[in-house]
């Protein structure tokens, strides 16, 4: 009712105003404002409370979750296709990734779905069955019902440097397209050292998960987005198998492992027209996703001082954690 819109608005104004608030990486997003630990832009904050209070989970739903910027479209494509593949025809023109883009498959909750709606249509929303869906929500945050119930996580992360790089540029771009002056390296890293951007900070996000799947491994898998570029064939089986859909003999004589990581690769994804042209829901371009793609560009950027700062941070974050980038 429009009374109860009122006074959630208000109750959210009153919040704004007593947490603290920084600058953000794009004032189109108003700044961004300290909550539950962790920054996030006014708008962002609304839907985050929308899906905290009003998500609830079904012990059969899969969470793809991951800090900005670590592969999660690549996780969302991998996951798809993995837990649908009985779903759908396995030849060429029925795979649903080629006519859609992986944010349209796989949705994030706080960016997209409770954004336009606080009581979306979920078994609408979520076409294919188990329930699939995506946050970059740090664990702590997330809807009570996700941690209680019996559905499980997916998490990936990346090495903070290439992480970093990879929001910078991403950054860049969206100020480029919205007409704002570029944010230099050293703003940029001012502000990735002192954790205050969508999301941030990243060592917290990270090490939320990573506490919370040592403790519970069969209801979080925790990846690394160096391991999958290493090794994709090994990681996709682990994936099927901690997903409770483990490939058969007969699928992996057939090349169906092989098939999906081909197909969810870098390269194949960037090529196609769905994905290198037109908006994606949230108003960024789909093709910005897609960059290099590589491990270790890193060190094409940063300046020595800002690895040095950087070791000594990752350091200080995850020592006796049991993490290592
Ligand atoms: P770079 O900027 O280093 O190239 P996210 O999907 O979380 O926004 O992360 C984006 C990063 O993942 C970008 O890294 C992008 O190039 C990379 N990426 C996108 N799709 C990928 C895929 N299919 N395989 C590997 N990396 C991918």
């Amino acid at each position: 009712t429009q009374h109860a819109e009122k006074s959630w608005d208000d109750e959210l104004q009153q919040l704004l105003q007593t947490v603290p608030k920084e600058e953000s990486w794009l004032s189109a997003n108003g700044g961004v404002y300290l909550y539950q630990g962790f920054w996030c832009s006014a708008r962002g904050l609304k839907s985050v409370i929308s899906f905290q209070r009003h998500f609830q989970a079904f012990d059969s739903d899969v969470v793809v979750a991951t800090f900005p910027k670590c592969g999660t479209t690549w996780l969302k494509a991998l996951t798809f296709s993995t837990l649908y593949r009985t779903q759908f025809a396995r030849d060429e023109i029925e795979n649903p990734l080629l006519n859609f883009t992986p944010h349209q498959l796989v949705r994030f909750m706080e960016l997209d779905v409770y954004l336009e709606n606080p009581f979306p249509d979920l078994e609408n929303i979520c076409v294919y069955k188990p329930r699939l869906f995506a946050t970059h929500i740090p664990f702590a945050s997330l809807p009570t019902s996700i941690k209680d119930s019996k559905c499980k996580i997916v998490y990936m992360c990346r090495n903070p440097m290439d992480m970093f790089i990879s929001l910078w540029n991403f950054i860049s771009k969206l100020r480029y397209q919205s007409q704002e002056p570029p944010l230099s390296l050293d703003e940029a890293f001012d502000k990735f050292y002192r954790g205050t951007y969508a999301f941030g900070p990243f060592f917290e996000h990270v090490l939320g998960y990573w506490k919370a799947s040592q403790e519970n491994p069969n209801k979080i898998l925790f990846l690394k987005y160096e391991d999958l570029k290493e090794d994709i064939s090994c990681q996709l089986k682990h994936l099927a198998m901690f997903l409770g859909v483990p490939f058969t003999e007969e699928e992996e004589k057939q090349g169906v492992v092989e098939e999906i990581a081909n197909i969810c690769s870098f390269e194949e994804l960037k090529e196609l027209g769905v994905n290198n042209k037109g908006l994606h829901a949230f108003g960024v371009p789909n093709e910005i996703f897609f960059g290099k793609g590589k491990v270790g560009d890193w060190s094409n950027y940063l300046t020595p001082s800002m690895v040095e700062r950087m070791e000594k941070l990752i350091q200080e974050k995850l020592v006796n954690s049991g993490l290592t980038f």
